[in-house]
């Protein structure tokens, strides 16, 4: 058993491994900003919560005072995601190393660092913090959540259209299976200070997972084409989002369709 410092443990991959973590027996500390109470959705039986911020460095010493090992599951969006991303995680290995932890790993995205996206770049300073840090690191790269497209086709359906991508293919995967990759890694699983890349189990067009998401809803909202744009679009018709020999074997979007909505 090991004392494990999931950070942004609150948040959609945070809590699936924090609950991964406390399946396997680890020892628990969940750390973000605000804590969730214990009737929350965000709560997780069995861990414990610590305030803090990546940001500011508030609470970080108190988070990873006594840890083994750190997975870092935190987010932003908009001008905070370059905030979390770089000086976040420079406050967050800086701290973790003065106390003596361990091993840190650091959940990424695949081929976060061939876009000119804002949000892959500052992933991307993200990467390189841990990489040059004396921590023993290990970054595991996942495509999109299948939780993802639900949500990006759940708000454009709020509006009557669900966005079919045009010449754009994703290759989903459940965060249940990336905690459990996550976990495997910091359980020292794989080289030290290496990236490992995961995609889900299959590859589809945005279309079909519009009409699988369509189906599965009964959402009554049509499915119409759109172009993404800008550089995250130009990234995903060029399948930089696609691990295609990285595939798993895990949930597809259809069965985890079937085991969530
Ligand atoms: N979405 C995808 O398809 C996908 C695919 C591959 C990889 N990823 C990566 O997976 C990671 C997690 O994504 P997610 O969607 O699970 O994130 P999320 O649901 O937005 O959760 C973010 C977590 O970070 C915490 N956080 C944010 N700012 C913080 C700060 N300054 N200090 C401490 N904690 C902070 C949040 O809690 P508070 O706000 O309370 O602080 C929350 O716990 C991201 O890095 C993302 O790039 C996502």
């Amino acid at each position: 058993m090991a004392r494990v410092l999931v950070v942004g443990g609150t948040g959609l991959a945070g809590r699936a491994i924090a609950g991964e973590a406390v399946g396997r027996g680890h020892d628990v500390v969940v750390a973000s900003r605000r804590v969730p109470d214990d009737d929350s959705p965000a709560y997780v039986p069995g861990t414990v919560y610590a305030t803090a911020d990546l940001v500011t460095g508030d609470g970080l010493e108190e988070a990873v005072d006594g840890v083994d090992v750190l997975i870092d599951s935190s987010n932003g969006t908009g001008r905070e995601a370059s905030h979390t991303f770089m000086a976040g995680s420079q406050n967050l290995l800086h701290t973790a190393a003065r106390f003596g932890v361990g091993h840190a790993v650091l959940l990424s995205i695949v081929n976060v660092d061939r876009s000119g996206y804002g949000y892959y770049r500052a992933k991307a300073a993200q990467e390189r913090a841990y990489h040059d840090s004396p921590i023993e690191s290990r970054i595991v790269r996942t495509t999109q959540f299948h939780d993802f497209l639900a949500s990006m086709f759940a708000s454009g359906a709020r509006m009557g259209v669900i966005p079919a991508f045009t010449k754009v293919r994703f290759q989903t995967i459940a965060v249940a299976d990336v905690a459990r990759i996550l976990l495997d890694a910091a359980e020292g699983s794989g080289p030290s200070n290496a990236t490992r890349t995961v995609g889900g189990p299959r590859i589809q067009t945005s279309r079909a997972l519009a009409e699988a998401w369509k189906a599965a809803t009964g959402s009554r909202a049509v499915i119409a084409g759109v172009r993404q744009a800008g550089a995250l679009g130009a990234s995903w018709r060029a399948g930089e989002n696609l691990a295609p020999d990285q595939a798993i074997n895990g949930l597809d979007f259809e069965g985890w369709l079937n085991s969530t909505v």
